[in-house]
């Protein structure tokens, strides 16, 4: 059934929503103010047609836009798309009580993303439909850096050498980084070191194990180089690290002795350590190992102590803090234990990363409930088009 209607506003992951009586209705790709024509079913809407469209529309740069499920608000005007990703950071906090306003917003696209992952099939590579499993085949993907531009290539390559699989790419300084994931059962990654040879990688993985390496991906982290560990974490967007780990360094300020927790392999910590010995810990060995060897390798840095640990099972307690300052920056579950052990202790500043608003709300919302003011609430967009965004805070009491 269609009805031609007023959106009403924007949803959360950047769909229109429409009233039909009374009932919402998410209708991906429309736009606040705008009059469309949709067919719905239930709480689904599809656009067919737009009998009058916003002035905050804007022509989508990438020819995929609309059937890939990558993006979601290339056709959102400046205006729109910057209001739309502050409110990803402020409307969870409002509902945790917090009543915080994002007192920057720093566009940290830069020359695009460096890390991707995406689905390969026997004679097809790409990410999946809107709103679907199906697989959509890519020539080219505008929000990567230039260093990727053969990533659908190569997922292709792979995914007719061995089928459905996820192959993941780091634009590294000394070249691509594949890790290949996913694959039917069964399947050998040596079936891909002498096609990794001819293909344009510095390394090739398979399920974590090394295939084939022609030099060590490596990244720069301040003044450090660091070798990048099979499937240990990165920032998205170079500038986004670059602009957390500023983020981090300012707010942290002069301090004695540092905690940085979910440090990984250390864009922080190898910054920090510029001026303040630091405490880094993470659960990925790996990453931690990268770190103290970059670390060892760097002119003039104070001392990083590493300690692998579950900061989620066995967080450190209220009697460990004897930091000026905790750095925080954990995974999209947030870091309930170790807030709550925080929010226990003595310290009187914590700088908090997150790539989840609302875990962030959650976890922002027990250290202002135990004396912490939380202020210079930052949203990172490394993101870019899509309803992702990093937040950042410093809480002081
Ligand atoms: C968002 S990343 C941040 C890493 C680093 N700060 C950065 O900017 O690259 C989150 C980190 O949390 C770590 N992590 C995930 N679960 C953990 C756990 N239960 N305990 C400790 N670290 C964990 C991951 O290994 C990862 O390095």
């Amino acid at each position: 059934m269609t009805h031609t209607i007023t959106i009403s506003s924007l949803g959360h992951k950047g769909e229109g929503i429409a009233l039909i009586e009374d009932k919402r209705v998410f209708v991906p790709l429309a736009l606040p103010g705008e009059t469309v024509v949709i067919s719905a079913e239930g709480e689904r809407g599809t656009l067919i047609d737009i009998v009058e469209p916003s002035p905050e529309r804007v022509e989508p740069f990438c020819p995929y836009f609309g059937a890939c499920g990558g993006c979601q608000i290339q056709h959102l005007g400046p205006e729109l798309y910057r209001a739309f990703t502050i409110g990803l950071v402020e409307n969870p906090l409002r509902q945790a009580g917090l009543d915080a306003s994002v007192s920057r917003f720093i566009d940290a696209a830069g020359a695009g993303r460096r890390r991707a992952t995406l689905h390969a099939r026997k004679d097809a590579a790409g990410y999946m439909r809107l709103r679907s499993h199906d697989l959509l085949d890519i020539e080219a993907c505008p929000i990567l850096v230039p260093a990727l531009a053969r990533a659908p290539d190569i997922a292709r390559a792979i995914g007719g050498a061995i089928g459905d699989c996820d192959v993941s790419f780091t634009a590294s300084d000394a070249g691509i980084d594949v890790a290949v994931r996913n694959a039917r059962k069964g399947i050998k990654g040596e079936k891909l070191i002498a096609l990794a040879a001819r293909l344009p990688v510095t390394r090739l993985s398979f399920d974590g194990q090394m295939m084939f390496q022609r030099q060590t991906p490596n990244i720069t982290m301040g003044r450090a180089q660091v070798e990048i560990p099979i499937g240990s974490f990165l920032q998205a967007t170079a500038q986004a690290e670059a602009a957390l780990a500023d983020y981090v360094v300012t707010a942290v300020g002069k301090a004695k002795l540092v905690a940085d927790l979910f440090c990984g392999m250390g864009p922080f910590a190898l910054r920090l350590a510029e001026k303040s010995p630091v405490f880094a810990v993470d659960s990925d060995k790996a990453a931690l190992q990268a770190m103290d060897k970059a670390a060892r390798h760097a002119k003039g840095l104070k001392a990083i102590t590493s300690r692998a640990r579950d900061l989620f099972r066995d967080p450190m307690t209220q009697f460990e803090f004897n930091f000026d300052v905790v750095v925080l920056d954990p995974p999209r579950a947030g870091a309930l234990a170790q807030v709550r052990e925080i929010a226990l202790s003595k310290v009187r500043k914590v700088v908090m990363i997150a790539c989840d608003p609302a875990s962030f709300a959650r976890d922002a919302a027990i250290l202002v409930k135990a004396g912490f003011a939380m202020r210079d609430l930052v949203a990172v967009d490394q993101f870019a088009f899509s309803t992702h965004i990093e937040v950042a805070a410093t809480f002081e009491r």
